[in-house]
């Protein structure tokens, strides 16, 4: 065609030299350009669409089938297939991950149950994630940092990923989740986040061991480093022999403030799927972690860790002014404090 119109159009050139000719000649160039622009157009179109409808379907058959595998259609809003930016999950692709946070407070016993959790050789709990300002400094850059660990992205020294069953990480409830609750109960309920809480009832015991942390900080007990956990009864026993003293006049509104907060945390994230946990019990009771990889769907297994507790026995034994801080509890609802072993 192209060849024909070359020629007409030379013919009409050469043989036919009349005045109306260069208006048809452009008419017809003009035609031609238009068709040409209109069906390699039409063609790219058609293209792109088939290209993207495909792929579209292609996620949702990887999808189906891979829902395919779960018995209980209940828990879907709970499963996730993470397509992680940074690797291949490879032949653990169609593996469900759960997704989870650990809601407490320091010195709660948590570095511990985290380390019980990460001897699970399908658990990836991440550590405190939001210890790190830049990531809490407001609610997007929270929200950012949830996407990142819920897909396997962000990597830690205890990221397992590729087979990873449930994902998850402990969150301090001074880490901006008091202070930005709403959008993050928004986020845990629209991802289908089960929530953790682990609480310590003995409040007192709590505070002597935030304090004995905060010293041990600056004095770094143990040849000069500074540890918040350790791994034997003699790390233990150098680090007890520091006694704190606690000043009398706040303590009990100290101790109000520890309890107010652990129920207002109660309170804010009640909407989502959650389990509380005390660490006393996980203590004196095991059978509490069987509890704990049941409401995460995961193989029981037996889970173990080698962190050894810093402040065993009495408590007598570990505060300095005991006869003062005995006097201001005795009579008051904290009484009990004072007496129990963990
Ligand atoms: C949130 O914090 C991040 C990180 O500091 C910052 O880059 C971003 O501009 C902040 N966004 C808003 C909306 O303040
Ligand atoms: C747990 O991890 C093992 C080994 O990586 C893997 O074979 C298994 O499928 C995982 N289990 C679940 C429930 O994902
Ligand atoms: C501290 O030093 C002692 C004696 O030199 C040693 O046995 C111990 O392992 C050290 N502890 C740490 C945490 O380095
Ligand atoms: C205890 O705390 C109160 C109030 O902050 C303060 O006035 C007082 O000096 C403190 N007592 C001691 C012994 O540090
Ligand atoms: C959570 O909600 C349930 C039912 O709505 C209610 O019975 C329970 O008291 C609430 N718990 C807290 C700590 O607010
Ligand atoms: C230990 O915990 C399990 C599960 O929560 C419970 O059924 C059992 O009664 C507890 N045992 C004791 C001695 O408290
Ligand atoms: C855990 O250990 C106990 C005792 O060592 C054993 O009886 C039990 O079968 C173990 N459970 C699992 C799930 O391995
Ligand atoms: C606290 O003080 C009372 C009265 O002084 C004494 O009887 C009790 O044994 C003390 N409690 C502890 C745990 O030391």
């Amino acid at each position: 065609m192209a060849e024909e119109i070359c020629f007409f159009t030379k013919d009409s050139l050469i043989i036919k030299p009349p005045k109306k000719s260069p208006a048809l000649l452009r008419m017809i160039v003009v035609v031609f350009a238009m068709v040409c622009g209109v069906y390699i157009c039409s063609t790219c179109l058609k293209q792109t669409n088939t290209e993207t409808t495909s792929k579209l379907w292609n996620i949702e058959v990887i999808e189906r089938l891979c829902h395919e595998y779960d018995t209980d259609r209940s828990q879907i809003p709970y499963l996730h297939y993470p397509k992680p930016k940074t690797f291949n999950r490879g032949e653990c692709g169609c593996n469900p991950v759960r997704l989870f946070a650990v809601l407490s407070t320091q010195r709660s016993g948590s570095g511990w149950f985290e380390t019980l959790l990460n001897s699970h050789i399908n658990i990836s709990s991440n550590g405190e994630i939001f210890s790190v300002k830049e990531r809490r400094e407001n609610s997007s850059s929270i929200l950012r940092t949830l996407d990142s660990v819920y897909n396997l992205d962000l990597f830690t020294s205890a990221s397992k990923n590729h087979c990873s069953a449930a994902v998850g990480f402990k969150w301090m409830l001074n880490q901006g989740l008091i202070q930005h609750h709403k959008e993050i109960v928004e986020y845990f309920n629209n991802k289908g986040v089960s929530v953790i809480f682990l609480f310590r009832r003995n409040l007192l015991r709590r505070m002597v061991s935030v304090i004995a942390n905060s010293y041990d900080r600056y004095a770094k007990l143990l040849n000069g480093t500074h540890k918040s956990h350790v791994h034997s009864p003699e790390e233990a026993s150098t680090l007890a022999k520091y006694k704190p003293e606690i000043n009398t006049t706040l303590l009990i509104t100290d101790l109000k403030k520890m309890e107010v907060a652990a129920t207002e945390a109660l309170e804010y994230f009640n909407s989502t799927r959650h389990l509380t946990l005390y660490y006393e019990d996980l203590i004196r009771n095991q059978t509490k972690l069987g509890d704990v990889l049941d409401f995460l769907k995961l193989p029981q297994m037996n889970l173990s860790s080698r962190q050894v507790k810093i402040h065993s026995g009495p408590l007598r034994e570990h505060i300095r002014n005991w006869d003062d801080v005995n006097k201001t509890l005795s009579g008051t609802t904290y009484e009990s404090f004072l007496r129990s072993d963990c």
